[in-house]
């Protein structure tokens, strides 16, 4: 570390750039990314163009997120070209898939470190090899442990996300995340619950916890914790905070959690629960654990506990042996629960998963319909929600201000996570302020500010 840190010094520029390209977690991890190369010395650099190092943090859970970074990552040959001291890193979930480390070896010989998810905590090493022993670094392991105290550099704000397992052991046919993530390991309550209290003295006001499937937390810890009681644990922390989190399994999803939430002060009335499918024979398929009515079950518990609560889901259509009957069960699962927020995808073969191998007679075309059938059915579930909301008073937590055509708008979300826009100044993001809701858009509610 001490010779890339003198280095740095003396050189007049020592940038980085790194960006995601996946979910939340993703983000995390290049949280943990900025910190351990800003304790290296580099500083956050503004564009590829002004960086010294370059690390793109890659999705490979589909093929459209796997397709856009290969776009990116090609176009920055031309800088290492002009700058052959640059160091390009290609890290996260794709390059854990089978043969897609070799793969990015051989058509980008540019790329000097190709790592995987488990490996951030080498970094410091990789760059002492790439920098002083010019060597190309390609290391891919699914190394079951987790590294506690690496130094993070936050996005600077209002929200903290905190991981609170990592891996996932479900297996979901149409998955990748347990090959490229490796087996579910979950932190110790205590690091989470310090991770909080440090994060609410630094001020900030919202924490995200984050796992593949939160519900199972504290599988295999020594002590004996669930993730109810971990909820509970977090919700009597002192302070002024939110806490969310992010994924639930409905098959782990207890009613023990439910009155939990029920009945806490900080844990927000939301939860996104991703159903997949509304057919027993596809939820079969996938491997999710549970039946449309097991399902259904879940939701009118919570629905029944938590009035208001927001409910978020992830559908996949064109799912191997998917057909016209089976998509109808999943509309019509959507028009009988009517979801806050839906995000829908069109199902995409990952090699090496078990749906990769089935056999799928449905054409693209046929998929891509569905899809479009779905999201119209949603858009009026969203316009119906989002009206239902009008005349409420909620407390939103402003989060980004923009200014335009003389306006200044502040954008956050309330506490059952729907999205709120409303008039104030850039002072105000990161407090929780009183908003009436008087109108809606499709993508978030409009509220004027009650409080002076
Ligand atoms: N194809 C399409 N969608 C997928 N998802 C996960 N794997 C696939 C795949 N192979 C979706 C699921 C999951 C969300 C994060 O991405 O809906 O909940
Ligand atoms: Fe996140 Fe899954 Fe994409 Fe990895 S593959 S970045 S865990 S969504």
């Amino acid at each position: 570390m001490e010779a890339i840190r003198n280095r740095n010094e003396q050189r007049a520029r020592a940038n980085y750039f790194v960006h995601s390209y996946g979910c939340k977690q993703n983000v995390a991890d290049c949280e943990r990314i900025r910190g351990i190369l800003e304790l290296l010395g580099f500083k956050q650099g503004t564009s590829t163009e002004k960086s010294d190092i370059i690390i793109y943090n890659t999705c490979g859970v589909r093929r459209t997120a796997t397709d856009r970074v290969l776009g990116n990552i090609g176009a920055l040959k031309k800088l290492k070209i002009k700058n052959p001291e640059l160091i390009i890193g290609v890290c996260g979930c794709m390059v854990e898939q089978e043969g897609v480390a070799d793969y990015l070896a051989r058509r980008f010989p540019f790329v000097d470190l190709i790592f995987g998810t488990n490996l951030i905590h080498h970094l410091p090493r990789f760059l002492y090899e790439v920098s002083f022993g010019a060597r190309k670094i390609r290391e891919t392991k699914l190394d079951d442990g987790i590294v506690e105290g690496l130094p993070i550099s936050r996005e600077a704000g209002v929200v903290g996300l905190v991981p609170i397992t990592y891996g996932c052991d479900n297996f979901c046919s149409y998955c990748v995340v347990p090959y490229v993530r490796g087996r579910e390991r979950s932190r110790e309550p205590e690091v989470i619950l310090n991770e909080i209290r440090d994060l609410v003295a630094q001020g900030y006001k919202e924490i995200t916890l984050l796992g593949q499937n939160v519900n199972s937390y504290g599988k295999g810890l020594a002590c004996k914790v669930n993730f109810a009681e971990l909820l509970a644990k977090i919700d009597s922390l002192p302070g002024r905070f939110r806490v969310r989190f992010l994924t639930s399994h409905p098959k782990d999803c207890s009613k023990e959690l439910i009155d939990t939430i029920a009945g806490s002060e900080k844990i927000c009335k939301q939860i996104h629960l991703p159903v997949q499918s509304g057919s027993d024979d596809v939820l079969r398929l996938m491997n999710r654990g549970y039946t449309r009515e097991q399902y259904l079950d879940l939701v009118r518990y919570l629905k029944e506990k938590i009035p208001g609560v927001s409910l978020g889901s992830d559908i996949i259509v064109g799912f191997p042996g998917e057909g016209e009957r089976e998509f109808l069960q999943t509309l019509s699962l959507v028009k009988e629960i009517k979801f806050n927020l839906l995000f829908t995808f069109v199902y995409s073969p990952r090699k090496g998963t078990r749906a990769a191998d089935m056999p799928d007679a449905t054409p693209k075309e046929e998929k891509k319909a569905w899809l479009g059938r779905l999201l119209k059915e949603q858009e009026l579930i969203s316009d119906e929600q989002n009206a239902k909301q009008c005349g409420k008073v909620k407390v939103v937590l402003p989060e980004r201000f923009t200014e335009t055509a003389g306006k200044s708008v502040l954008l956050g979300k309330c506490g059952n996570g729907f999205l709120v826009e409303f008039e104030g100044e850039r002072g105000l993001i990161g407090e929780f302020v009183e908003v009436k809701i008087v109108g809606a858009t499709r993508r978030s509610l409009v509220g004027e500010r009650m409080t002076k």
